[in-house]
């Protein structure tokens, strides 16, 4: 569902891209002041967000176990956490995905002459943030609860790929015996 409003997203503004004269030099200092703008909001809402979970300090031990990563042979992970550091390896993950993002997009356009992605990239984004499980929940005060329960579900086109974060204690107790067992052919 998700993916796919952001597809149709992506389509309507590349349709509005078109329209525009990406070549026009006077359109082309807006396009970059929009892409500017919105990394700077969103890197604004990660440096707030992480000052908000160390506020608030939620210590709330958190158990799952982390499926393994979609096409590699790693084994399942548990994870012993809390709800504060969880949130904040969240916030984390949204900034490096950002600057990934911004040095990707500094090639593109810099050095391919590419200006449509930057034209997107200056609107999806604020999409994805809106969406976000830790902007709804400590941005908006939204309860940690139904879809914001931590871990949060990976929402993906290719979910039949990703397995979801289990929290059942037979599932951790397997793979923190597994993990223990592996861990010892380290050694
Ligand atoms: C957060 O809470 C934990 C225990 O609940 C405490 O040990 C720690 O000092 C607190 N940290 C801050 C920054 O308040
Ligand atoms: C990008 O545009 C600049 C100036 O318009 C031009 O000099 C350069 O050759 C272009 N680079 C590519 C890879 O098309
Ligand atoms: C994940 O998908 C569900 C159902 O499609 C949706 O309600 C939820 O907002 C999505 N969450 C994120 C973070 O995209």
């Amino acid at each position: 569902m998700e993916q796919a409003s952001n597809l149709l997203i992506v389509l309507g503004i590349v349709q509005v891209a078109r329209k525009l004269d990406l070549e026009n030099p006077d359109v082309l200092v807006y396009v970059r002041l929009g892409y500017l703008f919105t990394q700077t909001i969103i890197l604004v809402v990660c440096f707030y967000l992480a000052t908000k979970i160390k506020a608030k300090n939620d210590t709330t031990t958190l158990k799952y176990v982390e499926p393994p990563k979609p096409f590699t042979n790693e084994p399942e992970k548990p994870i012993e956490t809390n709800n504060r550091d969880y949130d904040l390896s969240k916030v984390q993950e949204l900034l490096k995905q950002t600057l990934i993002g911004v040095a990707f997009m500094c090639v593109l356009h810099f050095y391919w002459n590419f200006t449509q992605p930057l034209f997107i990239q200056s609107l999806l984004p604020l999409k994805n943030l809106y969406s976000n499980q830790v902007v709804k929940i400590h941005l908006f005060g939204k309860p940690a609860e139904g879809d914001l329960k931590r871990p949060f579900k990976v929402n993906s086109s290719f979910g039949q790929f990703f397995q979801q974060p289990q929290t059942d204690k037979a599932s951790i107790k397997k793979a923190i015996k597994a993990s223990r067992s592996g861990g010892k052919k380290d050694d």
